[in-house]
């Protein structure tokens, strides 16, 4: 019998307060048309007090466990992925477990920045193999707009905060994760990174601060190797699961540019209402992204049993990758 991990339940969370791209022309020398047109972004949200990463991974993972009619005390594992902990120790994940009193749970963070959700899904389907019982809770949760640097036009109008989740469990009836494909290029890391640990540190945080640690990142070399890396990802596990790209009932991919999505559909040769796209309101949220995107499209019932949905990301580290899950 061959126990594979299945979605049973999703779940977002978004911090209440908005920026607009007309807000962000007060704040640096940018314009609504350029943000619109170089990345497809309108909107992000902004998290503020009590809406610290692990408060919003808290509200995701516990909307989620609702909608998989699952309690607290029945999780086994906690996965956040995340670049923006609350705290250096800790882990996110810790905080999780005690905020939804998940009391029978082991908890650990992952780093993988954009790609984190893929990277948790991969790590959760491997404990199912062992042990097809097990509920796990994998959770993307950003607070990036604590780490830009909103003096620097290049990055600040491209993130927002929020968080995703989603609980697997196993089953054997076909259906569930049938395969995903990772990578990494840390030979690269310096053309996106995010030094330093600000909670710990405030000092990092000043404009002026010579460690600094904002995000940086050089946006064309990254826009160059995403769009490869990201295409390369979709079409091996394509081609590993013996599948064509018009098998694939929905795409939900990282949100990090309308360009890198537009390439995406056209190399796929897909209708773009196949490609599931929301940066127009969030921005990019790294780990946060696919889940957010997830818990939409369920809401909206755009994924029906047996459809193939295909995750693909791209992100810092590097990192990349992408899977097939048939719902
Ligand atoms: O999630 C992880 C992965 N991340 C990504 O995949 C992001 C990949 N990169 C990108 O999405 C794009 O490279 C950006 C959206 C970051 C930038 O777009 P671009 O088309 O590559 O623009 P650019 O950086 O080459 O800048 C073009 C011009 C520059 O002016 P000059 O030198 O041509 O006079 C920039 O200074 O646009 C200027 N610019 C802006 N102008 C108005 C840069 N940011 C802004 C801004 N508003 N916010």
């Amino acid at each position: 019998m061959i126990y594979r991990p299945k979605i049973i339940g999703t779940g977002s969370c978004l911090p209440k307060r908005q920026l607009s791209n007309t807000d962000l022309e007060k704040l640096v020398d940018t314009s609504d048309e350029w943000i619109t047109t170089r990345t497809g972004i309108k909107n992000r949200h902004i998290a503020g007090k009590g809406e610290e990463t692990s408060q919003l991974a808290a509200h995701a993972a516990s909307k989620a466990l609702q909608m998989a009619k699952v309690e607290a005390e029945e999780v086994d594992l906690i996965i956040v992925g995340t670049m923006t902990p609350d705290m250096t120790m800790p882990s996110c994940a810790c905080l999780v477990q005690k905020n939804i009193e998940a009391i029978n749970a082991f908890a650990l963070d992952l780093n993988a920045a954009c790609s984190g959700f893929l990277y948790g899904l991969d790590i959760a389907e491997k404990y199912i193999k062992v042990n097809p019982e097990m509920k796990i809770l994998v959770i993307g949760a950003e607070t990036l707009s604590m780490r830009v640097n909103w003096q620097d036009r290049n990055t600040c109008v491209l993130f927002g905060d929020g968080a995703g989740a989603c609980v697997l469990t196993g089953v054997d009836n076909g259906s569930g994760m049938l395969g995903s494909s990772l990578y990494s290029d840390g030979s690269l890391w310096q053309l996106l990174s995010m030094e330093g640990a600000p909670s710990m540190n405030p000092d990092l945080l000043r404009p002026d601060s010579k460690e600094g640690s904002f995000i940086r990142m050089v946006g064309k070399d990254v826009f160059r190797y995403a769009v490869r890396a990201m295409e390369d990802a979709v079409f091996g596990i394509l081609e590993a699961e013996n599948l064509n790209p018009k098998d694939i009932k929905l795409v939900i991919p990282h949100q990090a540019n309308i360009r890198i999505l537009r390439s995406l559909v056209e190399r796929l040769e897909l209708s773009e209402e196949k490609i599931y796209i929301n940066i127009h309101k969030y921005g990019n949220t790294s780990a946060a992204s696919i889940p957010i995107a997830l818990d939409e499209a369920n809401q909206k019932g755009l994924l029906k049993e047996g459809d193939l949905l295909l995750m693909c990301a791209f992100g810092g580290g590097f990192t990349w990758g992408a899977n097939v899950i048939q719902w």
